[in-house]
């Protein structure tokens, strides 16, 4: 039998999420909103792609979650994005409203799945289908370090002209303008990057890395990014599905690690079947902690907004 995905949010995200992990063919598919008709429609006009494709895979829409039960993954991308002008955490109360509801269906529909979630503010959403859910730490993921870390890698390779899959990078942190790309570590097939790019090109690069959520909402002016998003998404659901235990930056509660206590944040960790199987703590220059130390401060004034408003 195959496994069973839900995506949650049939918008520009979980619509494109939906259709990359249909055509993998390994899973089937639910696909929720709450627009009557728009993850029906989807989601049909994909199934019907899959004689072409050759996927025998299924995919549904629905709006209601007794058609969700027993998923093994489910990846929540519910929420309202940002427009020009708006920053991640203006999404904040409405976002936070939406996740928790969908979070309340997702633990009671499937309290063995692993979620991945998507929505904005990133970490303070996964915070809060982690505190709705009561699912352990292990299987309530964010997805952010792999669409920020693959940012970083784009513009890296368009300056060293090198293919992107030799440009080896990581950015930790919150998804935020605090992200921290790990500059001392990059490198590109092993030489550092301090060794190919001078100083005054490579600032610029971090910079656009960090700013690379704006620049895209700045060119599309109704609504945020969702190719290299859904990429990232589907990366993951390919590690927990396939349990190929890939290393990849998500956003994981911390209990310690990083000297970080009781917060979602941006790290290396290992994803397989279990979900987060080991929370790798890499070694970090001084000026990379105090920059992940500062990262977690902003996310924590996220969680203390959060925090206040719910009491
Ligand atoms: P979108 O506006 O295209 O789609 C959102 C969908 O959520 C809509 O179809 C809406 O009807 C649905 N929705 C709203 N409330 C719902 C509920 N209670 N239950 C089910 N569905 C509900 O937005 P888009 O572009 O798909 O972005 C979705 C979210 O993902 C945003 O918060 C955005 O900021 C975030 N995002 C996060 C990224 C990351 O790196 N973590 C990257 C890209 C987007
Ligand atoms: C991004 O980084 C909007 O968080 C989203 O594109």
């Amino acid at each position: 039998m195959r496994k069973k995905i839900t995506v949650v949010g049939a918008g520009n995200v979980g619509a494109t999420v939906a259709q990359r992990l249909f055509e993998r063919g390994y899973a089937d598919i639910v696909l929720v909103d709450i627009v009557e008709g728009l993850p029906q429609g989807k989601a049909l006009d994909m199934l019907e792609s899959g004689p072409v494709l050759g996927t025998d895979s299924k995919i549904t829409g629905t709006n209601s979650y007794e058609d969700t039960a027993n998923s093994d993954v489910v990846v929540i991308t519910a929420g309202i994005a940002r427009k020009p002008g708006m920053s991640r955490d203006d999404l904040l109360f409405t976002n936070m409203d939406i996740v928790g509801g969908v979070a309340e269906q997702v633990a009671r529909y499937s309290p063995e799945s692993i979620i991945i979630v998507v929505s904005n503010p990133l970490d303070a959403m996964a915070q809060q289908a982690l505190d709705i859910t009561k699912f352990p730490r292990e299987r309530v993921i964010g997805m952010a370090g792999i669409l920020d870390t693959a940012r970083f890698r784009t513009f890296l390779s368009e300056a060293v002209n090198a293919s992107v899959e030799d440009v080896q990078a990581y950015v930790l942190g919150g998804h935020g303008d605090t992200m921290v790309p790990l500059v001392q570590s990059t490198n590109v097939a092993g030489i550092p990057i301090s060794k190919l790019l001078a100083p005054d090109v490579l600032e610029p690069i971090v910079q656009r890395a960090r700013d690379g959520g704006a620049e895209i909402v700045g060119l599309l002016k109704t609504g945020s990014a969702f190719y290299a998003p859904s990429a990232a998404v589907a990366q993951m659901v390919d590690s927990i599905i396939l349990d190929k235990k890939r290393i990849v930056p998500c956003a994981a509660y911390l209990k310690g690690e990083y000297g970080i206590d009781g917060l979602y944040i941006g790290v290396p960790v290992k994803l397989g079947a279990k979900g987060i199987e080991e929370i790798i703590e890499v070694e970090l220059s001084t000026d990379e902690k105090a920059n992940l130390d500062n990262s977690a401060a902003a996310v924590t004034e996220l969680i203390d907004v959060m925090s206040k408003r719910g009491s």
